[in-house]
């Protein structure tokens, strides 16, 4: 087993706001990160995909095609917008770093044509990011 990875970054806004709390208890539980207009992050996401090399190519994925795929499926959504007004796919998702990952992997998990989808990771800072294998 071969794991190739594509790398892209983006940019987008979030608020992390829980509508089913209070105010009060929305900033105790996000501070600065529940400010009312949001903040934006240059993200840095990892896909990642896991097979065999087909003998034919060399290749486990042509990542050729793993880029196509990731700029369709995740970028071009993303990229300059903000979570938590319109990007469909986290609609009601509280856009945490650990929310956003999840809802990558489900824009991808069925679009990899080699190879299956074995891990996203995604940088919301330098220092902080979440992984999400599927389960
Ligand atoms: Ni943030």
């Amino acid at each position: 087993m071969v794991y190739v990875t594509r790398r892209e970054v983006f940019s987008a806004s979030h608020r992390l706001t829980n509508p089913e709390l209070s105010d009060e208890e929305n900033n105790a539980v996000y501070d600065k990160c529940n400010y009312q207009y949001g903040h934006g992050h240059n993200y840095i996401l990892e896909v990642i995909v896991a097979g065999e090399i087909n003998p034919k190519t060399g290749y486990v994925i042509d990542l050729k095609k793993l880029k196509k795929i990731v700029r369709e499926k995740v970028i071009s959504k993303v990229d300059h917008h903000h979570f938590n007004f319109d990007i469909d796919f986290m609609k009601g998702i509280i856009p945490t770093v650990e929310n956003i990952a999840i809802g990558i992997w489900k824009l991808l998990e069925n679009e990899i044509s080699e190879g299956k989808l074995y891990s996203v990771k995604l940088y919301e800072t330098e220092n902080n990011y979440a992984e999400y294998k599927g389960e």
